[in-house]
């Protein structure tokens, strides 16, 4: 539960696909909004209905209602249907609002461009693992986006994982780091788990001792603040198996794999903008 307090809780969701219902149960579950102050739209009825269904909250077809209801509005539809929901938003929209995107690649410039002068906009980056309340989300602040904006953003974010505020510069590498991360640490869990059925064991214990052991690991780090080449010194005892085992992952260039993959899917976001 999070104990700090936002001064704006009248929530407008616009796009109720994946993120936006993802958002809205996480920001109703950790009290920060009552479903009666959040409203959602969608183009899809379906989707709607089993939003309210399930979490009593208003739906709309209409997203200029969620304007009108909402102090802060998430735009939660695909990149490239940003542009066309801000120029419907716009003529509603006053610097009252605080406007939020977590559209992928689309810029804050981008977004202030199509709005009223003075509205403010932060922009957010999230990573799917949000969808379970585990995610890494990294946001920017817009030009007309103070400590106020700032605040109210990192605690509806924290409901859905861990938050951290950073230039707009920033986000190709969080995209590159947090963003793809979630596929590079699927390969990699598959990976291991083939290794444990290659060694006789069957799938559904390979994975969970490859699932159990990344995330073990990762929270150690976690809570810890190890140093990750200390934790691994600590596992490797001399002439043992698992220093055989970091030899075969230091030849097959691992570490600079990992490093070169962070580097294209960085360089590859910021050409998408
Ligand atoms: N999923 C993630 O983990 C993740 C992570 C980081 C960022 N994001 C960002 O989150 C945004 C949404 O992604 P998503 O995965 O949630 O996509 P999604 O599941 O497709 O959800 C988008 C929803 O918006 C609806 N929509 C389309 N046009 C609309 C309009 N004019 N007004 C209101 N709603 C409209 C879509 O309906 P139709 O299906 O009928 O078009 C769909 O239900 C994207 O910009 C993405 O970059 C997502």
């Amino acid at each position: 539960m999070v104990h700090m307090t936002v001064n704006k809780n009248r929530v407008g969701v616009i796009g109720a696909g994946a993120m936006g219902s993802a958002m809205t149960r996480g920001f109703l579950k950790a009290g920060l909004v009552q479903p009666q102050d959040l409203i959602a739209s969608d183009p899809r009825d379906d989707l709607l209905q089993e939003l309210k269904k399930s979490t009593s909250v208003n739906i709309t077809s209409d997203n200029t209602a969620v304007v009108q209801r909402s102090q802060v509005i998430i735009i939660a539809v695909k990149p490239g249907l940003v542009e066309n929901v801000l120029k419907e938003i716009a003529p509603f929209t006053t610097p009252e609002h605080l406007v939020v995107s977590v559209a992928a690649g689309i810029r804050i410039s981008n977004l202030e461009k199509h709005l009223p002068p003075g509205v403010p906009v932060i922009r957010v980056m999230p990573n799917v693992p949000a969808l379970i309340g585990e995610g890494m989300t990294a946001l920017a602040l817009g030009s007309k986006a103070g400590k106020d904006d700032q605040e109210t953003v990192e605690v509806f974010f924290s409901a859905l994982g861990k938050v951290l505020t950073l230039q707009e510069s920033d986000l190709d590498a969080v995209t590159g780091v947090s963003g793809c991360g979630p596929a590079y640490m699927a390969v990699i869990l598959e990976a291991l788990a083939d290794g444990g059925v290659k060694m006789g064991l069957s799938r559904q214990v390979a994975l969970q001792l490859a699932v159990q052991t990344m995330i073990g690991t990762a929270k150690m780090i976690q809570v810890t603040a190890e140093h990750p080449a200390s934790l691994k010194d600590r596992v490797c005892s001399p002439g043992g198996s698992t220093i055989s085992g970091v030899h075969v992952l230091e030849n097959g260039g691992l570490r600079g794999l990992l490093i070169s993959a962070v580097e294209t899917s960085t360089k590859r976001s910021g050409e998408l903008q």
